[in-house]
């Protein structure tokens, strides 16, 4: 009911905020045996964690997560696994200045107004730190997509866009993406990015960005209609990470200007097995995981704290000018690349378990 957990047979119910003394999660209803250490999360953690280029805040946190419970030698026993990551870096004295303040396009007001309670302390239960949470879970998830799928399913993701320049498509190379600090496919697009941020950066301001993420080898199948379809729990589950305000599958908005000709995917039978001409649906037909790549790209807003002074009001009424100090990042949608990766594959793999559940096969 009070909207800290995410997935029905695969659950994962984050706790914490940004400035306490740690954040954690706890996985329920994952299957039993599927090997699991630290380091199969620790990695995934290190790819989102801040302070990892100029490009994005500089707090300093290691992310060391702490696996609790449900694990025993190497393996998960079916019971509730519990991990921790501790908060190291933590500066509220950042905060103090704007303590009674709403910050403009942040969770201030709203949350303020919901619970009666202002907890200045870097965004609180609304700051990204949370999303370590949601990554250290989706580390989890893919170890159950890849103990039930034969081929293993591949969760990846990409920074396509930076405020106003996109990639080139044509140059879209996956293997480029761990070789610089964007998670940016296309080489030629870096150092063009690497100057736009460097002047955003230095005008004390900030900037939107796109994220793509897919998944290849995801059964066909998966998806409960009509109320909790593939892309439906998707969106909802990609909507759910701060700063994203769209989100799109397969050709999503792009599908209003094409005709049914150029839009609906084609079929023929391949080596005797159906295959998709094409993958304009992004791999989901009528809420059902069709077996093509799951695709599916979020915009993300520009980071709401910026040098610039920004009119606001006071939990009193007063109408007050907000600089935000502390340390952010430039561009959100940056580190975002992880936090959707792992959103995917923690829908994936609740689905998964569903499609077991109730039908039986893969
Ligand atoms: C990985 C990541 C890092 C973020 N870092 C910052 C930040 O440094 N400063 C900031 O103002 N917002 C940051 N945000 C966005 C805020 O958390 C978010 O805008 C705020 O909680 C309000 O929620 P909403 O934008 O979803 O409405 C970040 C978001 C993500 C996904």
């Amino acid at each position: 009911m009070s909207g800290n957990s995410t997935g029905d047979l695969f659950r994962l119910t984050s706790f914490g905020e940004s400035h306490g003394p740690a954040i954690g999660g706890v996985v329920d209803g994952c299957p039993p045996g599927i090997s699991l250490t630290e380091a199969d999360i620790q990695p995934f953690l290190d790819a989102r964690k801040p302070g990892g280029s100029k490009h994005v805040t500089q707090r300093q946190e290691a992310d060391r997560v702490r696996l609790l419970s449900g694990v025993y030698e190497g393996r998960t026993t079916g019971t509730p696994i519990a991990f921790l990551i501790d908060n190291t870096d933590q500066r509220s004295k950042d905060y103090g200045a704007i303590a009674e303040q709403f910050r403009p396009g942040h969770a201030d007001y709203t949350y303020w107004r919901k619970y009666g309670i202002r907890d200045p302390r870097g965004g609180g239960r609304a700051s990204a730190r949370e999303t370590a949470v949601r990554v250290a879970g989706g580390a989890i998830a893919r170890l159950v997509l890849n103990a039930i799928v034969p081929k293993g399913v591949v969760v990846r993701g990409a920074l396509v866009q930076i405020g106003a320049r996109a990639i080139e498509r044509s140059r879209f190379d996956w293997k480029e993406v761990s070789n610089n600090a964007f998670f940016c496919p296309d080489a030629k697009t870096v150092p063009l990015w690497d100057e736009d941020l460097a002047k955003i950066r230095k005008a004390g301001s900030s900037i939107g960005a796109v994220v793509e993420v897919e998944a290849l080898n995801v059964p066909p199948g998966l998806g409960m209609p009509v109320y909790d379809k593939l892309d439906a729990d998707i969106a909802k589950a990609m909507m759910g990470i701060n700063a994203v305000k769209g989100v799109e599958i397969g050709e999503g908005f792009a599908s209003a200007l094409l005709s049914g000709e150029e839009n609906a995917d084609e079929m023929r039978m391949k080596k005797g097995k159906p295959a998709f001409l094409s993958n304009h649906a992004g791999g989901i037909l009528g809420g059902i995981s069709t077996g093509q790549p799951v695709v599916v790209r979020l915009a993300l807003k520009p980071t709401s704290s910026i040098l610039t002074p920004r009119k606001s009001i006071d939990i009193h009424g007063n109408e007050v000018d907000i600089v935000t100090k502390g340390r952010h990042d430039p561009c959100v949608g940056i580190r975002a690349v992880p936090v959707a990766e792992a959103m995917l594959a923690l829908v994936l793999a609740d689905h998964l378990l569903r499609q077991r559940g109730q039908c039986g096969k893969i």
